[in-house]
Order: C-alpha cells, then structure tokens, then sequence
C-alpha cells in the first residue's frame, strides 16, 4: 500500500506556522508523505487562528467544503490543529460530526498517533460505509484530544523539516500573561512558559549544524523570554549573547517585542552584536493614551516614544515596525487621528493594521463595537496610507545602494529570486542561479515598488569595489 498523503494548512501567526513544520515533521517520521494537493490527500489538516473573526471565517468556510467532500470519501481525515481548536472544541466536537481530529496548539506531542488513530476509524467507516459518527462515539474512540498537556516544545525537533535551508524559527516560549483587553491568544496559547536557554541553545546549534545561517526568535513577548524561569537569570539578552557565539550563524532575529520589557539591558545588546538583524517589532496597537488605557497595554504613548529615544541614541540604525488595531470601541475620530500621528513620528518601516474584531471571551467583547464597520474600513485605508507613504520614502532613498542580502527562493516578481536585507527589507533581483538561494549577496537597488525593492546581484568582487556605500552589510 503507498504511504498516506497528509495537507496541512497554516492559518495563522509565525508561531502557528512553526507549530506546522513540528507537525510534518512527526508525520513525516511516521511514514506520511506531503500530497501535491488537498484533493490527494487522505488526511487534510488545518492549523487554525482565532486573533479576528476573518481568520476563523476562512476555517469555518474550509471545514464546509471538506463536509461535501467527505459524503464521497468517507475514510478522508479532517483535523483542525491550533487555536481554534482550542477555543472551540465543544463545538467543532458537538456540531461537526465530519472533523475526526480536535488538537489545541500544546498538544501536537504525539499528533502522528493522533491521526494514525483516526484513519484506523475511518477505514472502518469507509469499508462499512456507515453514516458518519455523532461525537461521543468519535470522541469516545479517543481520536479527539484537546490540550493533553504534552508541550509541543518537548518534540525533539527534526531539524531537517523546515521551509527554508538557511533559515529558521525558533520558539523560545509559548503563551502569554499580557492582559490585553482585545486579545485571545492568551486563552488560547495559555501561560508564558519559557524553555530553558540550554534548550534552545542546542536546538540553535543542530539548525546551524544542518545549514541554517539566520534565526529568528518566537515568542508572543518575545523580550520577556525567561522571566518565568525561577533561578536561571534567563533573559532575551543573554539569550541572543549565547547564540551569537554560534560560529555558522550570521543574522539573529526575533518576533515580537512588548513595549513594557524593552530594557537598557536588550537595548544594550541590540547596540553590541554585529549579528542582530537591525529591526524591532514593537507593536504599539495605538497612539491615544485613552485607547492603550482601554485595552489595558501597560504603557502610555509618552512612555514608548521615552523608549524608543533610549534605542536610538544607542543603536540609531534599528528600523521599527508595528501592529495598530483601529476602531477599539469607544475610540474617537480624535483618538484615532493620534495614532496617525505616532505613526508619523516614529516613522515605522512597516506596520500591520488591523480592524479591531471583537473576540468572544475577552474582555473587550463586553463592551459595544461600536465603532461602524464604515469607519474601521476609513480608519484603516487613513492609517495604510499614512504607513505606505513613509515606507515609500524609506524605500525610494535606498535605490542606487548597494545592500546584503540573503536570497530565499523565487520571487513573486517574474523571472527573479528574492531575499531580505538586515532590515527585513524584501528585495527582487534579477538572478536566475538557484544557488544563491541561502547565500548572502550583494544587490544594487534599481527601484522601489511599494513594498519591496527591486536590484540586481553583482558580482562580489563589484561589491567590494563599491565597499563605500554599502549601509546594510554586516561583518561577516
Ligand atoms: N503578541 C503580539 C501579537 C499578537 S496578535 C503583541 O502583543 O504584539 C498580532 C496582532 O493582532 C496584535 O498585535 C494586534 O494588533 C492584533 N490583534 C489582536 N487581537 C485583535 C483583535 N481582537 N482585533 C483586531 N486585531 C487584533
Ligand atoms: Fe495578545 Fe497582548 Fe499577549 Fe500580544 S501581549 S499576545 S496582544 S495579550
Ligand atoms: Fe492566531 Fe493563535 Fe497565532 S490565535 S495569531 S495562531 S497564537
């Protein structure tokens, strides 16, 4: 019999993306193979998100399609993994009678016995053509298991499993004790848990043993990394001290920073190692003091600039990038238009914007929505065009330099590879060898488009004659 073909599709963040590649790896060491489609596959897997409404909506959308294709192929195999499946287990078990597998986001440890279990079921079904099962005989068939308390971090990572060959995630914690008041994922990713530095060490070690050269962090606060771990004095800053001393490893990232743990310590750090990529998430969320009051962030609007004064007389160079919610209930068209004017202050490199959707369970969700959906939709166009107007400038002033960039596969721009510069820059250039996928090049800017840059690769020895202007190369 041929190997069982599995779909897994990541709906959500980083982390949820990472959680995937721990996911195939497990399959993949049982003997599952990647289908070419989600119509080949025997077992189809959605790796879930519940951070707004659209994010579930596409779920639910998907898990409609799957029901109609089950009625014809009765052994298919559906899971939904992740967040959802943590947030809403009773009724992905009580309602969908067609979803065999429900696995929130710390319980993937022994997931290929999970599904291993569930195509057992549903051969049986196939070849007695049963209708299909309520959920307490599913449920009671042990497929079923939400949050069984073995922690994905406890996988022994096959580090061989990952998207990029030289590039990697790492996730440094799971969880989040932020109170913030729109927000599920602390419901649904539970407490910060920090994994112990040796751990992550060793594990930052194999990667670069197999290849990997930059390594991004992961961690919903990522910079408040150890602050649970009684007696190790583990912090972000120590963290990135070890791994910097990885001889193979050259660039060192990490996703996403809270405004109330950015110390002198980690700002210190940023200023010292040659290896740290030269940007900071730091979401804001937003710039009226009122509406960071409501959502209860922690900081005010003068206390995150003080901060970021701190940075940049110590390390002028790092770029910032945010995420803004629009629309929190109760904000005003005034309180809003503060926000628009954080963002062209600070001058972020990129923001993300998001409408605020209210989450069932928050805090937040008790009080009215009631900003219209008109105006979300006005705030949000007001504050991307705000952004993509300062990411333009930026941008524009980049053409005619010569940057490092490390290519990371086809571009989406005809013809082209593509990579990132130390700033998380995204760069098309006009390189067709296959083989500087994973290199660190040196690309002269031709053009801005809106969010990108497009260049040409020289040569290397080129780019040691123009040495002069280059501004993003690190030591190497
Ligand atoms: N831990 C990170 C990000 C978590 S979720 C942090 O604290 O910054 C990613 C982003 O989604 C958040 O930064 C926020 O801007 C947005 N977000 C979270 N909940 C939301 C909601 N209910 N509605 C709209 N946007 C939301
Ligand atoms: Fe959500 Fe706030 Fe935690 Fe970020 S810090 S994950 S926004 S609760
Ligand atoms: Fe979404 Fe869960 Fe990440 S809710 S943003 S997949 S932590």
């Amino acid at each position: 019999m041929s190997a069982p073909k599995y779909h897994l599709t990541s709906y959500g963040c980083q982390m949820n993306k990472l959680d995937s590649e721990l996911v195939e790896s497990r399959l993949r060491q049982r003997g599952y193979v990647a289908a070419t489609s989600e119509a080949d596959a025997d077992v189809v897997l959605l790796n879930t998100c519940s951070v707004r409404q659209h994010a579930e909506d596409r779920v639910w959308s998907k898990l409609g399609t799957l029901r109609v294709r089950k009625r014809g192929q009765p052994g298919l195999v559906v899971g939904v993994l992740g967040c959802m499946a943590q947030e809403h287990q009773r009724y992905l078990l009580s309602r969908m009678p067609h979803v065999d597998l429900v696995v929130g986001p710390s319980a993937f440890g022994d997931i290929d016995q999970k599904v291993d279990a569930a195509r057992a079921q549903n051969a049986r079904i196939a070849a007695e053509r049963e209708p299909a099962r309520t959920k307490h005989e599913v449920a009671g068939a042990g497929v079923v298991a939400v949050g069984d308390g073995v922690s994905g971090d406890r996988i022994v990572r096959d580090v061989r499993v990952r998207p990029h060959r030289s590039q990697a995630y790492v996730s440094v914690m799971r969880g989040c004790n932020m109170p913030c008041t729109y927000c599920i994922v602390p419901t649904t990713r539970g407490d910060e848990v920090s994994r112990p530095l040796a751990d992550l060490v060793e594990e930052a070690q194999r990667l670069c043993d197999d290849g990997v050269t930059e390594i991004t962090l992961l961690g919903q606060t990522v910079n408040a990394y150890g602050r649970d771990l009684k007696g190790e004095h583990a912090t972000l800053a120590r963290l990135l001290r070890a791994l910097h001393e990885i001889p193979a490893l050259r660039r060192l990232a990490f996703i996403t920073s809270h405004p109330n743990f950015l110390n002198q310590e980690l700002i210190d750090t940023l200023a010292e190692l040659p290896k740290l990529a030269r940007y900071l998430h730091l979401p804001a969320q937003s710039g009226s003091n009122v509406v960071l009051k409501a959502m209860r962030r922690g900081y005010t609007v003068e206390r995150y600039l003080a901060r970021l004064e701190q940075l940049r007389e110590k390390a002028p160079d790092i770029e910032l990038h945010s995420d803004f919610i629009v629309g929190y209930p109760g904000e005003t068209a005034a309180e809003f238009e503060r926000t628009v004017d954080l963002v062209q202050q600070v001058g972020f490199a990129q923001s993300y914007v998001f409408k605020y959707s209210p989450r069932p369970g928050t805090l937040a969700a008790e009080l009215a929505d009631d900003v219209p959906e008109a105006e979300k939709e006005r705030r949000n166009a007001v504050l991307l065009a705000a952004q993509e107007a300062i990411t333009a400038r930026q941008l524009g002033a980049l053409v005619g330099q010569t940057l490092e960039v490390l290519g990371e596969g086809e571009s989406k721009v005809d013809g082209r590879l593509s990579g990132r510069t130390v700033h998380h820059r995204l760069v098309h250039f006009d390189s067709r060898d296959a083989g500087v996928v994973g290199q660190y090049v040196p690309v002269r800017i031709t053009a801005a488009l809106g969010h990108s840059l497009v260049g040409e690769r020289l040569a290397d020895d080129a780019a040691e004659a123009g040495a002069h202007d280059r501004v993003e190369v690190q030591p190497s």
